[in-house]
């Protein structure tokens, strides 16, 4: 045995005294105990008699997705030393460490669980004991609890998104959404969509909103509302001041647009919250695609049309006859009434 082996042995040296140096690296054979069960016990090596020297020992519990992991320890009793720089239990999650104990009771640089209740962020939890190679006391060293505990997903955070865009259920394990009369269930199993492709809109003129308006516009749906008036008409869309589709301050309309096809032509896509001036779609038939993304709360827009028909060839009086009503221009559909002076009849056709 080399010397320094020795000198472990042979005195309990305070560990405090001894130089950092002298004390061992992680061992690299830390064993790791895994487990998987809903609920256990932790206890120190040789519990409830006195731990070991150089001992170190891990315990990773993992639990199914849908819980969390509730520890808390019944009996506290570790080496104390500065910071916990000697023996100590430590516990993690995947990512960071959430707690360093050691000691028999809370001083300025030690911490005992005491009443403490550690609830793990995600579905694993790791435990981590150790010892070093002297104690300058008998210490009992500790028991802990663990159990599954059941998230509530449906309790959103505060900044988070919500789980579910309308209804949100729990259940011991997991949690589903579900929608508002009128509504279903995206197939993201989240937001709640309408159906909204069914309307034809035939009156010469009328008003045509997003879902909902003026409360915000439904996600993750994708409407079309015609608008086929007759034939010789032509359609023009005057967008009201209130509009609000989600956008982006770069990208022209990412998420959410409106869009107006009519025929060949193609008017938008528009989005953010200035209505687009008013459009003359020169066209009978029109249709207003409406999509939205599956996040945002925007209040969406509202239109009114109108058609009028198209204009006519200059229309003048024929000799010795006049026009009712008398106008520079006539409309597609409007009716006139052509009379003679008297004495003269009309003969066909008159222009
Ligand atoms: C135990 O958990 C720790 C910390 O989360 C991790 O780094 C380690 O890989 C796990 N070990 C095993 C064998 O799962
Ligand atoms: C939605 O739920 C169904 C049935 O429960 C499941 O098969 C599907 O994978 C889920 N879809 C998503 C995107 O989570």
């Amino acid at each position: 045995m080399f010397p320094l082996a020795c000198f472990w042995f042979c005195f309990d040296v305070p560990s405090a005294l001894l130089p950092v140096l002298f004390l061992p690296a992680s061992p690299a054979w830390a064993q790791v105990l895994l487990l998987a069960d809903m609920y256990g016990t932790i206890q120190s090596p040789n519990f409830p008699e006195s731990y070991p020297k150089d001992n170190e020992l891990q315990w990773n519990v993992t639990v199914p997705s849908g819980y969390t992991i509730r520890l808390y320890f019944m009996h506290f009793d570790i080496e104390p030393s500065y910071l916990c720089e000697y023996d100590y239990v430590k516990v993690y999650s995947e990512t960071e460490e959430l707690a360093a104990f050691c000691g028999r009771e809370n001083t300025d640089t030690e911490r005992v669980p005491a009443d403490d209740v550690i609830l793990s962020p995600g579905s694993m939890l790791s435990v981590a004991f150790r010892s070093d190679f002297s104690n300058e006391e008998r210490h009992s060293g500790f028991e802990a609890h663990y159990s599954a505990v059941d998230i509530d997903e449906c309790r959103g955070k505060n900044d988070e998104e919500l789980a579910c865009d309308h209804f949100c259920h729990n259940y011991i394990g997991g949690y589903y959404c579900s929608c508002r009369y009128g509504y279903q269930l995206h197939s993201d199993n989240r937001t709640c969509k309408v159906e909204c492709s069914d309307s034809v809109y035939t009156e010469r003129s009328g008003l045509i909103t997003s879902s909902d308006f003026p409360k915000p516009y439904p996600k993750s749906s994708d409407c079309v509302y015609r608008i086929e008036v007759e034939e010789g008409f032509l359609v023009t869309l005057d967008f009201e001041d209130s509009f609000d589709i989600e956008d982006h301050p770069e990208v022209p309309c990412p998420y959410d647009y409106i869009k107006i096809e009519a025929g060949a032509r193609v008017f938008g896509p528009f989005c953010g919250d200035r209505p687009p001036d008013r459009i003359q779609t020169l066209s009978n038939s029109v249709s207003i695609r409406f999509h939205s993304d599956n996040s945002g709360e925007n209040l969406g827009w509202k239109l009114t049309y109108a058609s009028a028909g198209s204009e006519c060839p200059v229309l003048l009086a024929p000799p010795n006859g006049h026009l009712e009503p008398l106008q520079s221009q006539y409309l597609f559909k409007e009716h006139i009434t052509v009379t003679c002076d008297p004495g003269y009849s009309l003969s066909l056709p008159i222009w």
